[in-house]
């Protein structure tokens, strides 16, 4: 037996490090996560992408009482801009929660199916998205590309 390990890269940055679009992604995902449909964990997640052309977009959560039926913002949100903008590449994704009630932020990270998502779209564009998670404390971890979030990831079929 091999024993094999693998690390992780990833940066935290305290609020006032990030850049201004940076800044821009994090405000839009907070804004509009007052928009969640989340009636059923009253966690509220908003998501925000940069695309290649500098346009950003968002999304937040919408549940259903059939709870697997329910979208997590992040995966809304990339189906969105990759049905409707297929031409522009995602380049940095944010994402914040906040739980219903509560006036600070929750630490949010993306669930592995989401993860996934993300891994499809670097692979669809060939391009490794920037993937912001804003934490309770108000840091911000910075991960470069969905490897760091899925080690061993799938996106072969063929290999
Ligand atoms: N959720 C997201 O939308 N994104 C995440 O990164 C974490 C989890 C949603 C799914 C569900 O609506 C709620 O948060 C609780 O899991």
């Amino acid at each position: 037996m091999k024993k094999i390990t693998t690390t992780i890269e990833l940066e935290e940055l305290a609020f006032s490090e990030l850049n201004p679009l940076e800044v821009t992604l994090i405000q839009r995902a907070k804004k509009i996560s007052t928009n969640a449909y989340a009636p059923y964990s009253d966690f509220r997640v908003g998501a925000a992408v940069v695309l290649s052309n500098g346009e950003i977009y968002q999304s937040s959560n919408q549940e259903n009482v059939s709870f697997p039926v329910g979208t997590c913002a992040e995966r809304l949100l990339l189906g969105y801009v990759g049905a409707n903008y297929p031409e522009q590449t995602p380049q940095i994704l944010a994402i914040v929660a906040q739980r219903a009630g509560e006036d600070s932020w929750a630490r949010v990270s993306p669930c592995g199916m989401c993860r996934q998502a993300i891994n499809e779209v670097e692979n669809r564009y060939q391009s490794p998205i920037t993937i912001l998670l804003l934490q309770a404390d108000g840091t911000v971890l910075r991960f470069q590309g969905i490897q760091q979030l899925l080690p061993l990831k799938f996106d072969d079929l063929h290999s």
